[in-house]
């Protein structure tokens, strides 16, 4: 398995906020993220030697929703397998955990050059659309 390792429930708040910012520009807050990687169902980081090449993470209640968040390859290392190892381990998280017997619904957002990625898992849209709003908390 090209020599990575991964790494489950140990990815920190500044792992994140690095791998985040190797992709998407300024990362959220130290605060914010420490809090979110506390109520994070499953984290998975991947390693080459000690660096930390890859992250992705599952929200949701376990039972009727899982929800893919946060999947990052660093630039230099994609291209070459990581991202599939991290979305078949987040798979495999809900096969051990979800309700034997059961269809659950996974889900996630993705923008349109990505898109492509995820079908190769079996992911396909709707005619849902992503509503959201930056909600300020007082
Ligand atoms: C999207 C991302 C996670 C893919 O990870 P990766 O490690 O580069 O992808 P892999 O090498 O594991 O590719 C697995 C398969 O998906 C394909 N693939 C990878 N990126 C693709 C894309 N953007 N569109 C279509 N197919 C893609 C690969 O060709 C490969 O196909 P194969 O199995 O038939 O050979 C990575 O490019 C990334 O981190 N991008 C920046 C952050 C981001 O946008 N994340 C997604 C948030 S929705």
């Amino acid at each position: 398995m090209n020599g990575l390792i991964i790494k489950y429930n140990e990815l920190t708040a500044e792992q994140f906020i690095l791998l985040w910012e190797s992709v998407w520009g300024k990362g959220p807050s130290p605060e914010q993220t420490e809090l979110a990687m506390k109520n994070t169902l499953f984290r998975l980081s991947v390693w080459d030697n000690d660096r930390i090449v890859g992250m992705a993470r599952m929200i949701g209640d376990m039972g009727l929703c899982y929800y893919i968040k946060d999947v990052v390859v660093i630039p230099e290392y994609q291209h070459k397998d990581v991202g599939k190892m991290m979305i078949n381990e987040l798979l495999k998280f809900i096969n051990d955990n979800g309700v034997s017997g059961t269809d659950i619904f996974v889900e996630l957002c993705a923008m349109p050059d990505k898109i492509g990625f995820y079908e190769k898992f079996g992911f396909s849209s709707n005619e849902a659309q992503r509503l959201r709003i930056m909600y300020r908390v007082e």
